[in-house]
């Protein structure tokens, strides 16, 4: 309904598409979690890597990374991935603890075990929308654990490309009270209608009070890093090519979209956080992660 051109069709679940770069990230939040410094700890992550046929042989260990931290994907990208899911866990759980807000809404959620990991409020409401196959991948293996979900946990199988208002909504989602929304490392996969329906929906959805965090990549040509070390190793170690999931079309500008709404924004790159946290990757030369900011916003109160 909101635009069909889409790179990523075809497979629906984890074993192929933009579902298996679900499991990538798995994958790095595995070795961030056994890392004697590590950033962000998530025990099931290496439990969805270890049970897909399309992961096999993947690393869920540094040690099993024969050139450990030199390795553009195992090193450099899966701490990124590991600094990410720590800003955006705090960012969760300030949003709900300090700010008030009862209802998480994932988009994108993949494999994100943020309903099973953190420390919610009681009267927590955890929504996580992705596709069904995504979807029943992650009840697969997560039954198979016996895993209990720290909040309760309401999952939407919708593609974001189509009506997730209504499922949302369905869901029992409420509009009047306060929500914090979460889009880790999801936008850029998404055709530039849907992210522009998304940004508008959620402004509607939203009470004030609440808080939305994104990832984008800036408007540049992507294909200037095509020979990045970041994006070969990921094509040439996993088969995955980024490149050619992502929507390449002008991006919408969406923190702009949301200043002018009334939000208040603001917009970093990923190294702030490197340097706050005092480790996590630093700028390089023909950097495929250059372009990459994370974008905070609030709904002020009425
Ligand atoms: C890189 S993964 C990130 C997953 C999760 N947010 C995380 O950081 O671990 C991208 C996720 O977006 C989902 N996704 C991409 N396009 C989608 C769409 N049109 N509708 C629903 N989910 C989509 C994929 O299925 C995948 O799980």
């Amino acid at each position: 309904m909101v635009g069909t051109a889409h790179r990523n069709t075809g497979v629906e679940g984890v074993e192929g598409g933009v579902g298996l770069t679900a499991l990538m990230v798995a994958a790095a939040r595995a070795i961030e979690t056994h890392r004697h410094d590590s950033l962000a700890r998530d025990v099931y992550a290496e439990h969805f890597v270890l049970a897909a046929p399309a992961s096999a042989g993947w690393p869920v260990r540094m040690r099993q990374v024969p050139d450990g931290d030199a390795n553009p994907l195992w090193g450099r990208f899966a701490r990124y991935f590991g600094l990410r899911t720590r800003v955006l866990d705090d960012f969760l759980l300030r949003s709900a603890h300090v700010r008030g807000a009862r209802q998480v809404v994932l988009l994108g959620a993949g494999l994100d075990s943020r309903a099973f990991r953190l420390d919610w409020p009681s009267g927590c409401v955890v929504f996580e929308i992705d596709r069904e196959g995504v979807l029943e991948f992650k009840h697969k293996v997560l039954d198979g654990l016996s895993a209990a979900p720290k909040a309760a946990r309401v999952p939407i199988p919708v593609d974001l490309r189509a009506d997730w208002v209504t499922a949302l909504a369905d869901a029992g989602f409420d509009t009047a009270a306060p929500s914090v929304w979460l889009a880790e490392g999801l936008l850029f996969y998404l055709p530039n209608a849907a992210e522009t329906y998304l940004i508008e929906a959620i402004d509607r959805l939203s009470a004030g009070g609440s808080a939305l965090a994104f990832e984008v990549k800036l408007d540049k040509d992507l294909l200037e890093y095509r020979d990045s070390p970041l994006y070969t190793a990921t094509k040439h170690q996993i088969g995955i090519d980024l490149l050619n999931l992502f929507a390449r079309e002008p991006r919408p500008d969406s923190a702009g979209d949301l200043a002018d709404k009334g939000w208040s924004t603001s917009v970093h790159t990923p190294f702030d956080f490197t340097h706050r946290h005092g480790r996590g990757p630093l700028p390089e030369e023909n950097d495929a992660l250059a372009g990459n900011r994370w974008v905070f916003a609030d709904k002020p109160r009425p």
